[in-house]
């Protein structure tokens, strides 16, 4: 009788524990991932998909940590307000890992290195240097490092444009004189776009990595550990070779 008393209390210890959620590491909790897909190759939409560089190597990511992920496509400007006010857990978008965000939130280790570059018409003088853009019109994408990087320029005319492409689109219509954005996107631009080339010029280095909100160390903790398989198993080094 007392072992029947016994089993039953077990039994209903166990079944509160699952009710409560106890199940320890086997636990799948979303993650949601912030991205402004208007940065091709990093990310882009592909017949509604969201697609490029971040995308594989956060879907990568989550395999290794073995997370479920949804991101979530909004305007760049808008990505650390939301993972501050913890609309979302992360962010992945080409975000370059500056001095003045790492104050809001931690960046994981550097997953890419790229750098500023100016785009004219093909027909353009060369620019050899970024002081070279003084007295020029400029056109920049809000809230990009292209857009810091250019306002410590003085006797520049800046022109804040939502989106790349509408930039690129002033560009070719000879309303603005130079575009400055991130490398690889610029090169997709140029490539998908006649009458622009890339000037000489070559902005100082960034970092990109991947943002969390500063009191979530555990998952930048397995973000970089992941980040450290995948660039040690080969895996990293194939998505730059699908990419870039
Ligand atoms: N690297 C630049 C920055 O951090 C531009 C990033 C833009 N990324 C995007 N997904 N739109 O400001």
């Amino acid at each position: 009788m007392k072992n029947t008393i016994k089993l039953i209390m077990v039994a209903i210890i166990g079944i509160f524990m699952v009710a409560c959620g106890n199940t320890g590491e086997e636990k799948v909790s979303k993650v949601y991932v912030g991205t402004n897909a208007e940065f091709a190759p990093f990310e882009y939409l592909e017949d509604g998909k969201t697609v490029g560089f971040d995308m594989d190597l956060m879907e990568a990511i989550s395999k290794e940590i073995g997370i479920e992920i949804e991101i979530k496509d909004m305007a760049f400007d808008g990505l650390l307000p939301a993972l501050q006010a913890k609309k979302i857990d992360m962010i992945i978008a080409g975000m370059t890992a500056t001095e003045e965000r790492k104050k809001a939130v931690n960046f994981s280790e550097t997953y890419y290195k790229a750098n500023q570059v100016i785009i004219t018409a093909e027909k353009a003088e060369d620019i050899a240097n970024f002081d070279g853009l003084k007295g020029k019109k400029v056109g920049v994408i809000l809230g990009f490092t292209g857009d810091v990087v250019v306002s410590k320029i003085k006797g520049v005319e800046t022109k804040k444009y939502n989106a790349g492409y509408v930039a690129i689109m002033d560009l070719k219509e000879g309303k603005i004189d130079a575009v400055v954005l991130d490398g690889e996107p610029a090169k997709n631009f140029v490539k998908n776009n006649e009458g622009i080339k890339i000037t000489s010029a070559e902005g100082e280095k960034e970092e990109y990595a991947m943002a969390v909100s500063k009191d979530n160390e555990e998952l930048l903790k397995k973000i970089n550990i992941a980040l450290t398989t995948l660039k040690g198993n080969g895996t990293y080094d194939k998505l730059l070779k699908k990419w870039f």
